[in-house]
């Protein structure tokens, strides 16, 4: 992945950022029909759930993950921490039942899951300054022209800053160095984050962990929260 080329299309007039399927779908789109809503995961469109996420949270210390995947990152810390709740955003359904799946498997009642684009659901989950960590690993680069809206920019930054506490942390990782630069500055060009150095003992995510076994280099980034 990494030998291809990182296209910013900014000056193409790709757009504002914007949140993948749509605001509308968000609200509107619930689990495919016969399907329970297994326990902890989040659809933005069913209010049981919000409410029910809420009250598993109490007023436990919150991490946050965006773009989870298959959840080898997200269930590994949980399993290093278990006195703080976690909950990992991710837009594929069958992403968020893998990763649910995989800490029951693990014995981690601290994992939550929600379905959908994190920058919608962060501000809809997380009140203002209530979580204390952050973490955005190996992003999805969109390649192409047509999907670069999609790609994390400065409304993300918002989502998450929005999330944090001052002084909370958010490391960034990314195979793509470009991609790496091109969010670093715009999460920079925010004045929300002051740069730091990101914790090096970290669990490898499930995309990391491949990318190793090839020898193909990371790249990371962190702030904290101004
Ligand atoms: C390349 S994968 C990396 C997954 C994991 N972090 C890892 O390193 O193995 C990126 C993941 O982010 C999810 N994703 C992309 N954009 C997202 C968004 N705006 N909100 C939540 N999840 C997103 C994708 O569905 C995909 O599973």
């Amino acid at each position: 992945m990494a030998d291809k080329v990182f296209h910013d299309f900014q000056d193409d007039g790709i757009g504002d950022e914007s949140v993948i399927g749509g605001v509308e779908r968000h609200r509107a789109v619930d689990l495919p029909a016969g399907l329970a809503l297994p326990d902890r995961l989040v659809v933005p469109a069913r209010p049981d759930s919000i409410r029910a996420f809420a009250k598993w949270r109490g007023d436990r210390p919150l991490v946050v993950e965006v773009g989870a995947g298959k959840g080898r990152f997200l269930v590994s810390l949980a399993a290093q921490r278990p006195d703080l709740r976690f909950l990992g955003f991710e837009t594929r359904l069958g992403l968020c039942a893998h990763v649910l799946e995989r800490a029951a498997k693990a014995g981690r009642d601290n994992v939550a899951m929600a379905w959908g684009d994190a920058r919608f659901n962060l501000p809809l989950l997380v009140p203002r300054g209530t979580a204390i960590e952050a973490y955005l690993l190996f992003p999805d680069p969109w390649w192409k022209r047509r999907h670069a809206r999609r790609r994390h920019g400065a409304a993300m930054s918002r989502a998450i800053a929005d999330a944090l506490v001052p002084g909370g942390l958010l490391v960034l990782k990314s195979d793509i160095a470009e991609y790496l630069a091109a969010m670093v500055a715009a999460f920079d060009a925010t004045g929300d984050w002051n740069p730091t150095q990101a914790p090096d003992d970290l669990p490898l995510t499930d995309r990391q962990t491949r990318l190793s076994f090839q020898g193909t280099k990371s790249f990371t980034a962190a702030f904290l929260r101004r």
